[in-house]
């Protein structure tokens, strides 16, 4: 089935997850979930894709899930469709990759949510973010009350979560929420440029260490040491390992070349 609001775009090792129902603020219907779910499992599988840059385009980022779909759901559709909801936004998350998201334009409710499962997010200098679900009379539901305090801490991240107010992007960048303000024009390219660097680079040890952060993160430090020395060993699994350290010791540090196995 080809997918109308969310494509892959893969370019020089970069794989685009592209955003694209204009019409609508690219609002994440369930078919976006979807599409995007589809999308992030090929970023995931695809050895051409060896980092990733989510973008909704040069107007918005995602204005939110979809409300006029929303509006019409029960309490037990809900229940149904929450899972897949939330493991569309989860599937970005856990790409094993570098992401990065290129925020243009508003990044609000579902969107913020897609904007916080990149590993980091470039903002133009218009972007506008925020969790404004509690105007609608709900709550986040694809990993907001997580994530953002992850992010930027509990007290920060109920501030925005209870009021439901908007983040210009200056203040996103203090916060944490968002790690670079660049003019509108330059923020893809940008992404694309930072995603670029990885395009050469070891993927696996890439991978081990996005593992070891995110699952790291997720528990106690004694645990977290533990995924690391596991990840640690397993690296010198790898032929990259191999050439990584005889190219230092033959020519000196970053010139290796790697065959990404
Ligand atoms: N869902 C559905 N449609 C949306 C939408 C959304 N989240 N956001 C915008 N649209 C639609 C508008 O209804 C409008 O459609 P029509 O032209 O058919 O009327 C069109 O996009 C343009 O929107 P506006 O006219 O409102 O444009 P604006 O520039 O005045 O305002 C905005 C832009 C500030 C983004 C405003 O549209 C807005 O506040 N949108 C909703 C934001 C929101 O509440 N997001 C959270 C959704 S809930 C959620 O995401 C749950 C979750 O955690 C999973």
């Amino acid at each position: 089935m080809t997918a109308e609001f969310v494509r892959l775009e893969v370019a020089d090792g970069v794989g685009t997850i592209r955003l694209d129902r204009p019409k609508a603020m690219n609002a994440i219907s369930l078919q976006v979930q979807d599409e995007l779910r589809a999308a992030a499992a090929e970023a995931t599988e695809r050895s051409d894709v060896r980092a990733v840059v989510v973008w909704g385009g040069e107007k918005v980022f995602a204005a939110g899930n979809d409300v006029k779909e929303m509006a019409t759901m029960s309490y037990t559709d809900m229940v149904d469709r929450v899972d897949a909801l939330q493991g569309a936004v989860n599937a970005v998350a856990r790409i094993p990759k570098p992401v990065v998201a290129a925020v243009n334009g508003y990044a609000l409710g579902g969107g913020c949510e897609l904007a916080l499962a990149a590993d980091l997010r470039f903002a133009a200098d218009n972007a506008v973010l925020g969790q404004p679900e509690v105007l609608l009379g709900i709550i986040p539901g694809a990993g907001g009350t997580q994530r953002l305090p992850r992010l930027v801490g509990p007290s920060r991240a109920k501030d925005l979560l209870f009021s439901g107010r908007f983040v210009k992007a200056e203040e996103a960048l203090a916060i944490g929420l968002v790690d670079r303000v660049l003019p509108a024009a330059e923020v893809y390219t940008e992404a694309l440029a930072w995603a670029g660097r990885f395009a050469t680079a070891a993927p696996y040890a890439l991978r081990a260490i996005k593992e070891s952060v995110d699952r790291g993160s997720e528990s106690d430090l004694e645990t977290g040491l533990q995924i690391e020395r596991q990840a640690f060993a397993a690296v010198f699994a790898t032929e990259d390992s191999r050439t990584g350290m005889r190219s230092f010791i033959d020519n000196g540090p970053g010139k290796a070349t790697f065959d990404g196995r």
